[in-house]
């Protein structure tokens, strides 16, 4: 295992990256799941979090950059405290997915990728989030809202606004 003396992460992540590189016959198999939770600690994958990963996993920064832009739920840059994730895959494009995004554009002001002046949203326009059932539906960060309209929508928005989301802490 790499030596990481100077550490960007908390003692907790960077333990929980000691065992991942520990874990799989092939210890790049780890860098999927340490770029996931390095994202929720950091924000978004910066150059540092590239640069500490490829020295855990022995790895050039350009492997690390070769899977980072493969993964579009990967960020290189911060988004939003609220990240509002708009699916418009074929179940929520017959049952609104698209207004829904268009209604989330006007209202926060924001493109596709785009973050709010004060930090508090970003939106994604996003392929299936596995709630086709539902649709149309929604996730922020890593909670979801279902069955939506643009009415409910502005609730939704207004919560986490409000610090009252599903998952505000
Ligand atoms: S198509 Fe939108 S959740 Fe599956």
């Amino acid at each position: 295992m790499a030596v990481v003396p100077n550490t960007i992460f908390s003692p907790e992540t960077a333990a929980r990256f000691d065992k991942l590189a520990s874990i799989y016959p092939v210890k790049r198999s780890a860098l999927i799941p340490m770029l996931l939770y390095a994202q929720d600690e950091v924000g978004y994958v910066s150059d540092e979090v590239v640069a500490e990963l490829a020295k855990r996993l022995d790895l050039l920064e350009l492997d690390v950059r070769g899977v980072l832009s493969y993964y579009s739920m990967l960020r290189t840059k911060p988004a939003g405290k609220y990240n509002v994730q708009v699916c418009t895959n074929i179940s929520c494009m017959l049952r609104g997915g698209f207004e829904l995004l268009d209604h989330c554009k006007k209202t926060l002001g924001i493109g596709h990728k785009g973050v709010t002046p004060d930090g508090l949203f970003s939106l994604e326009e996003v392929e299936c989030i596995g709630a086709c059932c539902w649709a149309p539906a929604v996730q922020v960060n890593y909670d979801f809202h279902d069955d939506l309209t643009p009415a409910k929508m502005d609730a939704v928005l207004a919560d986490y606004a409000a610090g009252r989301g599903k998952d505000v802490k």
